[in-house]
């Protein structure tokens, strides 16, 4: 069973966080199963997040899948938004300050920074990982490498 982390848990183990990710998963390959129980672990261990979960790249779009938080928008098109642009280049993008980044997308009125991680399988695109905060500048470096790696083991867990 699931039981919300301490605080001074997290502070005393950094990889506290991946090893639950692991233990989760271990045995389960099913790509919407895992992305939901991922987004219920993001969601509920990390402080100040309001939004945590998946999109998947459907038909040359980004499609919602399993989140947590408010309803969000169904479709990004790749190249907008964070999460868009995140797919579009590959790359991981931390806004400290969403207001600051040309074209986000609102989707819960509260999220002041956003953290978009994607996520490859053997060099091909399935989508992102995305987690919003109400508070501004809430992902440092250590959120981002924690991050890397919960996408790494998502990525695995689908298998080859
Ligand atoms: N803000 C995102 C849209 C998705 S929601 O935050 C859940 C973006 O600009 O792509």
């Amino acid at each position: 069973m699931y039981t919300e982390p301490e605080q001074q848990e997290m502070q005393a183990d950094p990889d506290w966080l991946l090893r639950q990710a692991e233990a989760l998963l271990d045995g389960y390959e099913d790509p919407v199963a895992n992305a939901a129980n991922l987004s219920a672990l993001l969601y509920h261990s990390l402080p100040d997040v309001n939004w945590a979960g998946f999109y998947f790249l459907k038909d040359g779009r980004l499609l919602v899948g399993p989140f947590q938080g408010r309803p969000a928008c169904v479709e990004i098109p790749l190249g907008r938004g964070v999460c868009g642009t995140a797919a579009a280049s590959r790359k991981i993008l931390r806004v400290a300050d969403v207001d600051e980044f040309e074209g986000h997308i609102v989707c819960d009125l509260a999220s002041r920074s956003e953290i978009v991680l994607p996520l490859i399988r053997n060099g091909e695109l399935l989508g992102v990982l995305d987690i919003d905060s109400p508070v501004l500048d809430r992902f440092g470096p250590e959120d981002e490498r924690l991050l890397a790696g919960i996408c790494e083991i998502y990525v695995r867990s689908l298998g080859d």
